[in-house]
């Protein structure tokens, strides 16, 4: 009987702790996050990134990494004061948005992307992203979502993982990404911005 109660009364508390992690998580994106990475995470400008559909815990573990200073940049002072509930609730906020995509202009540079991302570049030993990030760009929940990302952003964190700047949990992606020329730079980031998921 003891037990019955035990887990009827876990079962009445759990959703509510859920619904006010969610709560607080929209009212941090409300006062803070929503200027660069808006509301539904669609990312106001191509130099913030996307965070719609991304994975929870991806962002909670870059939410941590930018609060200890393992990766560095502009949000060191959004994540200074960010609870570790907090990080889990807002990555659960943005991961429950729905994905974007853009529309591609260049197609040709796109389709030197398209070869880069589904088959690397077996003259320089760059691997095929698709074997880590998904053939659709929806990563996992290790490894980040990359499709609809904007270009320039997926542009400038290669760089950053080419020259370390990005540091933090750098080791693959340096060794891929320090092999890429400028020319794949920028292909494979405009193909990847307009990848869609299938069924989304
Ligand atoms: C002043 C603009 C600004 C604000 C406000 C801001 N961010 Fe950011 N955010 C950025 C920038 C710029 C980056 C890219 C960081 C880099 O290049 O190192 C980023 C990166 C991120 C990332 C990593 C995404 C990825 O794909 O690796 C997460 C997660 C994130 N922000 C969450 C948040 C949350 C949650 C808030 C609110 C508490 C917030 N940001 C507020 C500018 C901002
Ligand atoms: C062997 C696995 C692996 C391969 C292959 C790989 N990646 Fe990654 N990638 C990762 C991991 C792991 C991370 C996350 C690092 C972290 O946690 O900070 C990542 C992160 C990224 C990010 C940062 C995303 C964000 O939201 O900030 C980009 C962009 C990226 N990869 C692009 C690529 C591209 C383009 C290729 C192919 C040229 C590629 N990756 C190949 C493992 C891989």
């Amino acid at each position: 009987m003891r037990l019955l109660y035990f887990a009827l009364s876990l079962a009445l508390t759990a959703p509510a702790l859920f619904a006010a992690d969610l709560e607080r998580a929209k009212e941090i994106v409300e006062n803070k996050c929503h200027h660069c990475h808006g509301r539904d995470g669609e990312g106001s400008s191509a130099i913030y990134p996307r965070l719609a559909a991304q994975h929870e815990e991806y962002i909670a573990k870059q939410l941590a990494d930018f609060k200890s200073g393992r990766r560095k940049g502009t949000m060191n002072e959004m994540a200074a004061d960010l609870s570790e509930e907090e990080m889990i609730a807002l990555g659960q906020y943005f991961a429950a948005k729905p994905p974007r995509s853009h529309r591609i202009r260049d197609q040709e540079l796109a389709a030197v992307g398209y070869y880069i991302y589904h088959k690397g570049n077996k003259f320089s030993d760059v691997p095929a992203c698709e074997t880590c990030h998904g053939s659709q760009g929806e990563g996992t929940i290790q490894l980040p979502r990359l499709a609809g990302q904007h270009k320039r952003y997926l542009a400038d964190q290669l760089r950053n993982f080419g020259n370390r700047t990005r540091s933090n949990d750098n080791a693959i992606m340096h060794s891929v990404a320090s092999r890429l020329t400028e020319l794949e730079i920028e292909a494979v980031s405009l193909y990847v911005s307009g990848m869609v998921p299938s069924g989304e």
